[in-house]
């Protein structure tokens, strides 16, 4: 049994501790904000925060996380969106919006570490590659929103 914080609340998962963290959400959590791109690390659409930090939720197991605190895209922001969303919103950044969930996650975690990101910062920070080309527009939005 693996206890979590998900989202500031308790949550126990009756499941194989080696299960990818990111199928315990979607699957035992019923969080499927998170989304599932490629399974291997490569396209950060799975990203949400641990202990404040950006993991790719594929990547890590449930064992890995025990009494960790996890934020997903469901959690980051409560009454209204936060400024990254909006920010994109503004810029008109989302196409299909499959990376969207694991791209604010990225960006919250970089505009908590780093209020004031470079171009080059924020194109380093995103793992997350845009398929449908809004890639400027990403850029353009975390700014906005830093
Ligand atoms: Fe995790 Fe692609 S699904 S990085």
């Amino acid at each position: 049994m693996a206890r979590l914080t998900i989202n500031a609340r308790p949550v126990a998962f009756d499941m194989d501790p080696r299960t990818p963290l990111l199928w315990a959400l979607r699957d035992g959590a019923n969080l499927t904000g998170t989304k599932y791109g490629c399974g291997v690390g490569d396209c950060g659409a799975c990203t949400v925060l641990v202990d404040g930090a950006a993991l790719r939720s594929c990547l890590v197991t449930l064992a890995e996380c025990e009494g960790r605190v996890v934020v997903t895209i469901e959690g980051l922001s409560r009454d209204r969106s936060h400024p990254v969303q909006q920010a994109l919103v503004a810029e008109q950044a989302i196409q299909c919006g499959f990376c969207t969930p694991g791209l604010v996650m990225n960006a919250a975690a970089l505009l908590t570490a780093n209020a004031n990101p470079s171009e080059a910062e924020i194109k380093a920070a995103l793992p997350n590659l845009c398929r449908c080309g809004v890639q400027p527009r990403l850029v353009r939005a975390i700014q906005r929103a830093a």
